[in-house]
């Protein structure tokens, strides 16, 4: 007999999760979906009943998939354990109880032994933590991980719908102020009035800023994939240091990761357990490597460049890119009720 399942948001994630239930013939009686509004959504040829969110409404469903706003004020906050009280197991996206002790937080390639200690509540990690760990996470069941320093270059939707429009209102504003015009003839590169989700202009531009300042410097999505990699690795020793960078690309994170094995290894090992990761598409060419465009609308993560640090005993270096909305958030979410099944 197959689940009841509600889908609670269907905005970049939400719609992405609709895809892949679907597309991955997920065993579902029925699929709810909830939003602020009521409304009627089509994806891909099929329409969906959007109902909206009510406390009174939560009835049947075995496991809700959140992909709301966070927050106070968000879905999760306010209705995850409303939905827990009526029976259902939430899988949330969100970061609100990404920390806490109880919940679990799984990337089931690394710890999919984590989801049967959930009370109710599974969580899945960042976009930008979960490819990082999906492509060290072999080699740190391996070798362990002395430290990783990573730069990620993260794709506009990782800020939800609103933001990815944003990048194409800006662009598309650019170009039209600039028609007949060429890159030597007085080009206007600003984005000039338009409304945008960025603090600055993202349109042919980089933002070294995702989330907030905290007290030392670093941002909130920085911290995140500290936070997180320690949690879902269990080892709080590992030296993690990360750089999140909005560019203008509309899907898909690249991230360049640094990092040290705890054990001495060769390149070549280095290799294999790359080759053999689940969830890892790896290139040993160095010029064959992936890029946001190739990454988007695919499962993997894909990694490529790994090259040896000569400055440094046990130190390599890596390129990896996946789609944030797949892999890094709804594709994980669905995988994770797949094991609760
Ligand atoms: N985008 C990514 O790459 C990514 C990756 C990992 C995790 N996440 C997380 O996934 C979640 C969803 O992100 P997103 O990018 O899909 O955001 P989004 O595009 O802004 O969509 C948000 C959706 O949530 C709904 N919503 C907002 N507040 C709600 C409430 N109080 N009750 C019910 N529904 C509510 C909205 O409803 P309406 O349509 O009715 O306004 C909308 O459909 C966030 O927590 C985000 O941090 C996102």
């Amino acid at each position: 007999m197959g689940k009841n399942i509600a889908v609670v948001g269907v905005g970049a994630v939400g719609v992405e999760i609709l895809k892949i239930l679907k597309e991955r013939k997920f065993p579902a009686d029925k699929i709810r979906v909830f939003a602020r509004t009521s409304r009627e959504i089509n994806i891909e040829g099929q329409s969906y009943q959007v109902e909206a969110i009510s406390e009174e409404n939560f009835d049947d469903v075995d496991i809700a998939l959140f992909a709301g706003t966070e927050g106070e004020k968000g879905a999760s906050v306010q209705y995850a354990h409303k939905f827990i009280k009526k029976g259902a197991i939430v899988i949330d996206n969100g970061k609100d109880f990404r920390l806490k002790n109880e919940v679990p937080l799984v990337v089931p390639e690394v710890n999919k032994d984590e989801i049967s200690k959930n009370q109710g509540l599974i969580a899945n990690p960042n976009c930008t933590t979960i490819q990082m760990v999906v492509a060290l996470g072999q080699l740190f069941k391996r070798f362990g991980l002395k430290e990783v320093i990573m730069t990620s270059l993260q794709a506009t939707s990782g800020g939800g719908r609103s933001s990815a429009q944003s990048l194409w209102e800006e662009t598309k504003n650019i170009v039209e102020k600039n028609k007949g015009k060429n890159y030597f003839n007085q080009l206007n590169k600003n984005r000039g009035q338009v409304k945008s989700s960025f603090s600055h202009q993202i349109a042919f531009n980089a933002i070294p800023q995702i989330g907030s300042f905290n007290q030392d410097g670093f941002t909130t999505e920085e911290q995140k994939v500290i936070d997180e990699t320690h949690k879902i690795y269990r080892d709080d020793k590992i030296k993690i240091s990360a750089t999140c960078v909005r560019i203008p690309v509309f899907t898909s994170h690249s991230e360049s990761i640094y990092f040290k094995t705890a054990k001495v290894v060769e390149l070549e090992q280095v290799k294999e357990v790359l080759e053999n990761s689940p969830g890892v598409v790896f290139s040993a060419n160095q010029s064959d490597f992936s890029l946001a465009l190739d990454a988007e609308g695919k499962d993997p993560v894909y990694v490529g460049r790994l090259r040896c640090d000569s400055s440094q005993k046990n130190g390599f270096w890596l390129w990896a890119v996946s789609d944030n909305l797949r892999k890094g958030a709804a594709l994980n979410a669905v995988q994770i009720a797949e094991n609760l099944l």
